[in-house]
């Protein structure tokens, strides 16, 4: 591919071969000289349009780490401010040569549609509700390591599926590598149609996780909620915030997985988040770092071949 948009047009070959790699990154990761050259020579834009601490900051280090110039346009400090479009601003970042272009945007399709008018690679960290890719692809690299397989497991998504772009393209990772999975949340907050997908649905959170290999918990997204149905946090974490009496309806080694932020005391207690014999919540993180190594690697590969021929 030339670009990483989105798990859909992934193949379960591709998942795994990016998996795999991202694996050994992850051991690279772990030593004391962290650095490998599978990016030099090569320029990295980091153009974030929507917050971010996890993604942004991995993506630069996975940038750094391989050996790539990188650079973080601040979108607050743009021209962006003044007036200029998405595609000006890339446009014009594209003139400068970059071979690398990581984007997040607030909406749907905007990264595909960037993608389609430069001419370097791109990476979606993130389009509205729609996907983000390297995100399932962490999630699926960090339960691979705590659970030894993908295909199989019972995998329960839960709270605001609607909204949320993880849960999305968790949902089509999670399909292609044969996982069962749930979907766990209040109708209000449930996409129409997902039932056609394959996937179980619950209202109830006691229902839905039981005997569950993974349990994944969500934000509430109300930056995406356009002034409709925001719940009340406390009602909210009473009817679907993981604490220990729900969890225990898992499986007793469940992995508990939040993609962050979490907001504590609303879709999780704090202590659950916290207890090193359940959460990988840390675990996510560090494996985004391999995956954004190992993401940005193929696609260097790619170019390069492109280049040569
Ligand atoms: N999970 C995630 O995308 O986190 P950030 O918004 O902090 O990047």
């Amino acid at each position: 591919h030339r670009h990483l948009l989105g798990i859909e047009q992934l193949s379960p070959d591709e998942i795994v071969t990016l998996l795999d790699l991202a694996d050994d990154y992850a051991e690279l990761n772990r030593r004391a000289d962290k650095h490998g050259d599978a990016l030099a020579g090569l320029t990295q834009i980091n153009m974030f349009f929507e917050n971010s601490t996890r993604t942004q900051a991995s993506f630069e280090l996975a940038g750094k780490r391989l050996g790539a110039d990188v650079m973080n346009m601040s979108m607050q400090t743009s021209s962006v401010k003044k007036g200029e479009t998405l595609i000006d601003t890339a446009m014009t970042l594209n003139a400068m040569h970059p071979d690398l272009l990581v984007v997040r945007h607030p909406a749907s399709g905007a990264v595909d549609l960037l993608a389609q008018k430069v001419n370097c690679a791109v990476l979606n960290a993130g389009d509205g509700r729609h996907e983000h890719p390297t995100q399932a692809l962490l999630d699926a690299l960090t339960i691979r390591r705590a659970k030894g397989r993908l295909h199989r497991l019972s995998v329960a998504i839960c709270g605001d599926i609607a909204h949320s772009r993880v849960a999305r393209s968790n949902l089509l990772l999670l399909n292609k590598m044969e996982s069962r999975i749930r979907l766990i949340g209040p109708p209000t907050l449930m996409p129409a149609g997902v039932g056609a997908l394959g996937v179980e649905v619950f209202e109830d959170m006691a229902e839905g996780l039981r005997d569950v290999d993974v349990v994944m918990m969500l934000r509430l997204q109300k930056e995406r909620m356009d002034g409709g149905f925001i719940p009340s946090e406390r009602e909210y974490f009473y009817r679907y915030g993981l604490d220990a009496e729900k969890l225990a309806m898992a499986k007793p080694d469940a992995i508990v997985m939040h993609p962050g932020p979490m907001n504590r005391g609303v879709e999780i207690d704090g202590t659950i988040a916290d207890d090193i014999n359940r959460s990988v919540i840390q675990d996510q993180v560090e494996m985004g770092v391999a995956v954004r190594m190992a993401a940005m690697d193929l696609l260097a590969r790619n170019l390069r071949e492109r280049t040569a021929a």
